[in-house]
C-alpha cells in the first residue's frame, strides 16, 4: 500500500490533485481517501498554527491518521505544506512513503493567488491584516532533494499532473506485488 506524502506552498495544487487523482483511483477500483492540512485544521489541528513546531506536529498527526487508512488498504494522499526536509526524510523511512513536490513558480502563485493569501502575506509589516510566517514569503519552505516525483504544476496542465500521479502510484502499487 501506499501513502503519498505531498509537498509543495500553499496554491500549488495540492487539495486540487488529491482530489482528482482519488475519483481517478476510486473510478477503476481502488480505495483512496485524502489527509488534507486545510481540512484537519479546523478539526483534530484546530490548536496548532505556523510556527515550526506546530507545522510539524501537524504533519505528523495527519500522518497518523493516514496510517490508519494505509492499514486499511487505502491509497493515502496527504495534502499538506509540509515544508521541513528532515520531517520529510523522517517520513520516507516508512517503506510505504512516497514524497510528491508540486512545484510551482513562487511569482506564479503571488500572480494566481486564489484564497488572497499571498496579499495578505505582502502587506506592510504594520498591517493588522498580515499574514505572518507565511509559507514562501515570510516563512522556509525546504526544496525537497529526493522528491519521488516532481509535478511542474505551473507548467502543466491539472489533467497532465493528474494523469502522472495517478500511473505514479498505480506503478508502485505494482512493484509491490
Ligand atoms: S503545514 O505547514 O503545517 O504543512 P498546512 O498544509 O497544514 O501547512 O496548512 C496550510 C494552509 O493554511 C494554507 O494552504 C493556507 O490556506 C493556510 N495558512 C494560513 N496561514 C498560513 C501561513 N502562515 N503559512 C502557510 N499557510 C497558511
Amino acid at each position: 500500500m501506499i501513502l503519498i506524502q505531498f509537498t509543495g506552498l500553499s496554491g500549488s495544487g495540492k487539495t486540487t490533485l488529491a482530489q482528482n487523482v482519488r475519483h481517478l483511483l476510486i473510478e477503476n477500483g481502488y480505495k483512496a481517501e485524502i489527509v488534507d492540512g486545510d481540512v484537519y485544521r479546523k478539526t483534530i489541528c484546530k490548536d496548532l498554527g505556523f510556527s515550526k513546531e506546530d507545522r510539524c506536529e501537524n504533519v505528523r498527526r495527519l500522518f497518523n491518521v493516514g496510517r490508519n487508512f494505509v492499514a486499511e488498504d487505502t491509497i493515502t494522499l496527504m495534502s499538506v505544506i509540509n515544508p521541513y526536509e528532515s520531517l520529510r526524510n523522517e517520513l520516507r523511512t516508512h517503506e510505504f512513503v512516497r514524497t510528491v513536490f508540486l512545484d510551482c513558480s513562487i511569482n506564479n502563485l503571488i500572480k494566481r493567488d486564489p484564497k488572497g493569501l499571498y496579499k495578505k502575506a505582502l502587506l506592510p509589516e504594520d498591517d493588522l491584516n498580515r499574514i505572518k510566517n507565511f509559507t514562501g514569503i515570510s516563512d522556509v519552505f525546504e526544496t525537497p532533494e529526493k522528491a519521488d516525483l516532481v509535478l511542474k504544476t505551473d507548467l502543466e496542465t491539472v489533467s497532465f499532473s493528474t494523469n502522472k500521479l495517478y500511473d505514479f502510484i498505480i506503478d508502485n502499487l505494482k512493484k509491490e506485488l
